[in-house]
């Protein structure tokens, strides 16, 4: 079983949506996935109660459990678990970071959110973990994405190459606990989604056999 960590001290960067979207499209793709949210807010636990389909299984607790939920997942047959987390850098973060296998911190192309990616990344360091951002809700024929990615990546800072932009597809979808490959399958939203999912899995050398799966 793979791990991945989405990190963000930042909130609102896209973190639950890019955690919820990479968790099913990692199903659509053939996968056993669960989602376990860290996240007080529970965001990823309250799309999954709107949720119609009961895949993927959404769990919500407390990082200290996260060895226990591995062990659990693992003993289930999971091959990939998605870890969502609170918008923050602190030690429940770490946890979630030392766990993963793959650590994504989403960011939008924005000065401020720039700024604050430091921290996040310092934790994936800490962690030893390997991490990239990742562009998210980037604006559509705009300089900033390229622009953002050149200082991030003169920093040293590795960012995936997948840009996930503003897409009302996105922000619909979830709204009654889809997610944007179930709205609108041939879609923009939903083929950046399945490039980033493929991307990971390379990351992760997990197999990507072309299954073009159902939702239950
Ligand atoms: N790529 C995107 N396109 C459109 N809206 C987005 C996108 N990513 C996030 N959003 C919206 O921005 C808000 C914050 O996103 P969310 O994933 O909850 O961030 P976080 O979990 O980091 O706090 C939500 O309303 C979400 O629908
Ligand atoms: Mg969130």
């Amino acid at each position: 079983m793979k791990t991945i960590a989405v990190i963000s001290q930042k909130g609102g960067a896209g973190k639950t949506t890019i955690a919820v979207h990479l968790a099913v499209a990692a199903h659509l793709a053939g996968k056993t996935v669960a989602l376990v949210d860290l996240d007080p807010q529970a965001t990823a636990r309250k799309w999954f109660d709107r949720r119609e389909a009961d895949i993927p299984e959404v769990i919500g607790d407390h990082a200290e459990r996260l060895p226990q939920l591995m062990e659990m997942a693992e003993a289930n047959g999971a091959d990939l678990l998605v870890i969502d987390t609170a918008p923050n850098a602190d030690r429940a973060s770490l946890r979630a970071a030392k766990s993963a296998d793959l650590i994504l911190i989403p960011c939008r192309p924005a000065a401020f959110d720039l700024d604050a990616i430091e921290t996040t990344r310092d934790l994936a360091d800490l962690a030893r973990k390997p991490s990239f951002v990742v562009m998210s809700a980037a604006p559509v024929r705009s300089a900033l994405t390229d622009e953002a990615r050149k200082g991030l990546e003169a920093k040293g800072t590795a960012v995936a190459p997948t840009v996930i932009h503003a897409r009302v597809a996105f922000a619909h979808s979830v709204i009654d606990g889809r997610t944007a490959m179930e709205f609108e399958p041939d879609g923009k939203a939903a083929a950046e989604i399945r490039e980033l999912c493929t991307w990971a899995f390379k990351q992760l050398g997990m197999p990507t056999v072309k299954q073009d799966r159902k939702l239950a």
